[in-house]
């Protein structure tokens, strides 16, 4: 099996979503969540993973798994468009058009330095907001396993 994404940041621990021990080893074990193949030609699929809705992009010849709704208010990822936003591969959420980057599901933003004479918007990072979950390919079938549970991300709200 080959680990294709991944990404974490510390944020506050909301009590109400942490996982009790006896279900960490459930919730770690991959699931299968398509053919190769297919999740390549039609570039994103939703799937449940453990009770959790989750999105698989392919995109630039990568696998990459978020929660399915956004951080923000809850808006369906898997009907976003990705851009690229700093060599970063990104999805737009088509609510409220907030960044997402699909390795690591940092919110992106962009900010000027108003004591800057030029005052060029640079894209900054809020911080990991959105969970992103870990996808393996073995022998033609694709498979998510979920990220640590324990730690607290924004998309857990609405997960
Ligand atoms: S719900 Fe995604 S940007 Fe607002």
């Amino acid at each position: 099996m080959a680990s294709l994404s991944t990404g974490e940041m510390e944020q506050d621990i909301n009590e109400s979503s942490m996982v009790k021990p006896s279900k960490r080893k459930e919730v770690s074990s991959p699931i299968y969540v398509g053919r190769e193949d297919d999740i390549k030609k039609r570039q994103r699929k939703t799937a449940i993973v453990h009770d959790r809705q989750v999105v698989i992009f392919y995109h630039g010849e990568h696998f990459y798994a978020l929660d399915c709704r956004c951080y923000h208010a809850g808006g369906p990822l898997d009907l976003g468009e990705i851009e690229d936003i700093n060599g970063q591969p990104c999805i737009i959420c088509p609510f409220h058009k907030y960044k997402i980057t699909l390795n690591t599901g940092e919110g992106l933003y962009q900010a000027i330095n108003p004591k800057e004479p030029s005052a060029v918007p640079k894209w900054k990072s809020k911080g990991v907001k959105q969970r992103t979950h870990r996808v393996t390919v073995d022998n033609g079938n694709v498979y998510v396993t979920l990220s640590d549970l324990l730690e607290y991300k924004e998309s857990d709200y609405y997960a």
